[in-house]
Order: structure tokens, then sequence, then C-alpha cells
């Protein structure tokens, strides 16, 4: 068995447990830059790591490759940091906050960074009471600040590995016009417009029967964050929007501190689900791209 083919069935097995979760993407990406990194044992900083669930995996699975003594978890939830420290004993996480740069310098430089599902955090941050909604313009910078200062962190020659939502292209006003195929789905879409704080939810009845009107910005929140209504998670997923860059400002964000773009990849696991639940009768609309993953590897001396 090739080398490729025992660690796809490796990961196949591994992660049965995550259910197709786009999030899968980013582990076995993650591997695949271990296992050809030349620089071994590794330096791994995972930021926003939660339970600690990504970090674990890929330290489990390459344990000669990565350097657990100097690797690290870090996240500002304590009750998330207590399940990763019980789940993987072995591995350093810490309490902190990714957007704090003296924190973050503190931690030293790292052959590989994860931001897996961290930085909409930061955008959705931006909240603005008296707005009543984020605060678009502040948390766009605010996200530009944090990576400025995240990737500092990274060694020359290392690499980042990000994995996100993705602001749709064009028009985000644009009206579109949907159909529930179920009440169920209609009734999911009502509670999702009531409760989803990051912005307001504007729609309106549509021509259609069981159909309504709102804006591609609405829609593609909308649809990213269906899988969770109705779940336990759904009191934290609807304080955050997923989206916050389109696909040209995250490059953007990687050229601007000398990160060469090694890989990039749209995935999206939903879309049945999506289309088990509602139609679009909008021509020229598809649903949107769930997530993007980008890595880039930070140019070991950009002037030379
Ligand atoms: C959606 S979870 C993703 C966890 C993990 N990366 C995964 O994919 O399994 C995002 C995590 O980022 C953490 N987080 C968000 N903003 C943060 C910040 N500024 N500093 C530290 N942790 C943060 C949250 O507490 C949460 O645990």
């Amino acid at each position: 068995m090739s080398d490729e083919s025992f660690w796809n069935l490796y990961w196949d097995t591994r992660l049965q447990y995550l259910q197709g979760q786009g999030k899968g993407q980013a582990i076995l990406a993650a591997s695949r830059l271990i296992r050809r990194n030349p620089t071994q044992p590794m330096r791994i900083l995972e930021l926003g790591c939660g339970e600690g669930q990504i970090l674990g995996a890929l330290i489990e699975a390459h344990h000669d490759m990565a350097n657990i003594q100097e690797s690290i978890g870090v996240d500002y939830d304590p009750l998330a940091l207590e399940t990763a420290k019980k789940a993987y004993p072995a591995i350093k996480f810490m309490h902190g906050d990714f957007t704090d740069s003296e924190f973050l310098v503190s931690l030293g430089k790292f052959d590989l960074i994860l931001l897996v599902n961290a930085l909409h955090h930061v955008f959705s941050d931006a909240f603005d009471e008296e707005l009543g909604e984020i605060d678009v313009p502040a948390g766009k910078n605010a996200v530009l600040a944090a990576f400025q200062s995240i990737q500092k962190c990274i060694s020359p020659g290392g690499s980042i590995l990000l994995f996100d939502g993705l602001e749709a292209e064009g028009d985000l006003q644009r009206m579109l016009e949907i159909r529930f195929l179920h009440d169920q789905a209609h009734q999911n879409f009502l509670q999702f417009a009531r409760e989803y704080q990051p912005f307001r939810i504007r729609f309106q009845t549509g021509s259609a029967k069981n159909s309504i009107q709102l804006s591609v910005h609405d829609f593609t929140r909308y649809v990213t964050k269906m899988i969770f209504l109705g779940k336990p998670l759904w009191s934290r997923e609807k304080l955050e929007s997923y989206q916050y860059f389109i696909k040209d400002e995250l490059k953007e964000m990687f050229y601007r501190h000398d990160l060469s773009l090694m890989e990039e990849l749209f995935i999206s696991v939903d879309v049945q689900r999506w289309q088990d639940e509602i139609e679009i009768l909008s021509p020229d609309f598809d649903f949107p791209i769930e997530h993007i993953l980008m890595i880039g590897k930070k140019i070991a001396d950009p002037g030379g």
C-alpha cells in the first residue's frame, strides 16, 4: 500500500465521527502538509482550537513528525480547553486571546499555524449594540489586524492553514426568491430570521406559493446556519456570521504578508441538505460556496 493510500484509509476511519463536516478537509490538508514538510518535527500552533479535535487528531497521527512538547492549542473558552486537556493530555493547551498581539509574540514562531473556523469570530465580535448589527468595516479591520499579528508567528518557510466561511461574490443586496419545500423548512427559516443576531434578516412574501424574497447577503447566512437550527449548537451559532471576506480579500490578506498561496479549496458539504429544504426560484443563482481552505507559505526572504 502506498503512503498516500495508507493515509487516505487512516483518515477515512479516524474522521468518521465528523460525519462529513467540512473541517475534516482541513485535517486532511494539514496532514498532507505535515507529511511533506522537510522541517521535522514541526512546531504547530492552533488558534481557536476549541476542544482540540483538530490539533489532537493531527498530533496523534503524526507524533513522529510533530513536536508535541512545543506545539500549542490556544482558546479563550475555559470550558473548551478543559475538554481538550482531558482528551489530549500530552498536548499543551493555553488560555489566551489570539487577537492580543503581545500574547502571540510570547508564544514564539511556528512551522504551521492552524486557523480553522476561528477568524469569523473576530468579525462577529464587532457587533455594535447601537447599530443592532455587526459594524462591517470595524469587523473587517479587526480581522485584518488579528491576521497581521498572527502571521508574525510563522517561521520563515512555515505555513498557515485558514479554513472558514466565504462571503458571496457580487451584489450582496440583490434580491432572490426561494421556496420552502415543506412546512418545517418554513418554520426553521422564521426561527433563523427571529434569532440570528449578527445582522437583521429582512424578507418579504414571494410571488410563488410558500416563497419569500430576501437578499443574497441574508440568504447565504441562512443556508450556512440551517444545519444548526433546533440543535444545541444554535445558541452559539446564532451569534456568529460565518461570512466576512470574499475570495479576493482573503488572497490579498495573504499576499500582503508575503504568504504565497500553496493550496486553495472550495468545499460545500451541506448542499444536499439545503436542497431538501428549499428551492431557489431566481434564475442564474445557485447555492453559495460553504467553506474556503487556503494554505499560505511564508516566503523565507521576500526581498531576496
Ligand atoms: C468554531 S470553534 C472551532 C474550534 C476548532 N478550531 C475546530 O474547528 O474544531 C471556534 C473557537 O475559536 C475560539 N475563539 C474565537 N475567538 C477567539 C479569540 N480571539 N481568541 C481565542 N480563541 C478564540 C472560540 O472560543 C471557539 O472555541
